[in-house]
């Protein structure tokens, strides 16, 4: 079967009489954190309350306290554009450097617009540069490599974990925050060979690995796409992009 399933009785109202953990004892959002068992709940049809870490709702004005001295680049996918547009429309956030990086393979004519990938951008980032500046940069690794095999996809990765830790040496006070998949539609049955959701949920796993215990920040919003009140597209609404920037913020400024 190549849609979701859903579960005969579902979905149920529960009624919680125990109190849920108090955000007050969660921990600042940092790199290399635990993964509970849910990321957290929707309060509402619009925000998220994320359980992994202590987070907020940011409003303009914290975010831009936030974001000055910050060099914010986002790299990665059409989801990270989603990301740029929210921090823009929502939180009015202009400054931001952007590499959109979506290779292609399959039956579709390989595409490799801007030639740049991770190393190629990271290593540009001088120590001139961020004597002056904190740089926050973004990545993610998703929905384009579900047609990769494992080894082919762990090579990719690694060569982005070995640019890391090179930027991470030359500048210290930098931060790299990678975006994790989330369960997407596979509405066609072709969809469920070039992107299962297994297969993106073991992508995940083996980003953490790779990229584990070397102070990378994991921005995992699987449980926030899965449990919205969307259908989970590959391109999620404008409500739920917003409360992944809100994390995003929380793990930028804990
Ligand atoms: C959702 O909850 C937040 C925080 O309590 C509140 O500010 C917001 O107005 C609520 N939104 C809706 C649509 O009920
Ligand atoms: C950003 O920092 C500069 C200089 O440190 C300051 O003048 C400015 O008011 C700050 N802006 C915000 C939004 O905090
Ligand atoms: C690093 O600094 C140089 C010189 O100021 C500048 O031309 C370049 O654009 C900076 N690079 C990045 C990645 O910010
Ligand atoms: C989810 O998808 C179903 C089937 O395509 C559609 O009927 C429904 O309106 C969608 N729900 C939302 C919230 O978009």
């Amino acid at each position: 079967k190549f849609k979701n399933p859903q579960l005969n009785g579902t979905p149920m109202t529960l009624i919680i009489k125990d109190t849920l953990q108090s955000p007050e004892i969660l921990s600042p959002c940092s790199a290399d954190l635990p993964v509970p068992l849910s990321d957290g709940y929707w309060k509402n049809r619009s925000v998220f309350v994320p359980l992994v870490c202590k987070s907020q709702q940011w409003t303009k004005q914290q975010a831009a306290i936030c974001l000055n001295d910050t060099k914010l680049i986002i790299c990665g996918d059409s989801t990270l554009m989603q990301m740029r547009q929210a921090l823009r429309n929502n939180f009015k956030i202009a400054d931001i450097v952007t590499q959109f990086v979506y290779p292609r393979t399959g039956n579709i004519v390989v595409r490799f617009k801007t030639g740049v990938l991770e190393s190629d951008l990271l290593d540009r980032i001088l120590r001139t540069n961020c004597s002056t500046a904190n740089y926050v940069i973004v990545l993610n690794f998703a929905f384009h490599y579900g047609a990769f095999t494992n080894r082919a996809f762990l090579e990719r990765i690694y060569h982005a974990k070995l640019a890391v830790q090179r930027l991470m040496l030359r500048c210290p006070t930098s931060k790299i925050i990678i975006k994790l998949a989330h369960p997407r539609d596979n509405i066609f049955i072709e969809q469920t060979i070039h992107s299962a959701n297994w297969v993106f949920y073991d992508m995940n796993r083996m980003i953490r690995r790779v990229f584990g215990g070397i102070g990378v920040h994991f921005l995992d919003i699987w449980d926030m796409v899965s449990s919205s009140f969307q259908n989970n597209t590959v391109h999620m609404p404008n409500t739920v992009i917003v409360q992944e920037v809100h994390l995003m913020l929380s793990y930028i400024c804990p």
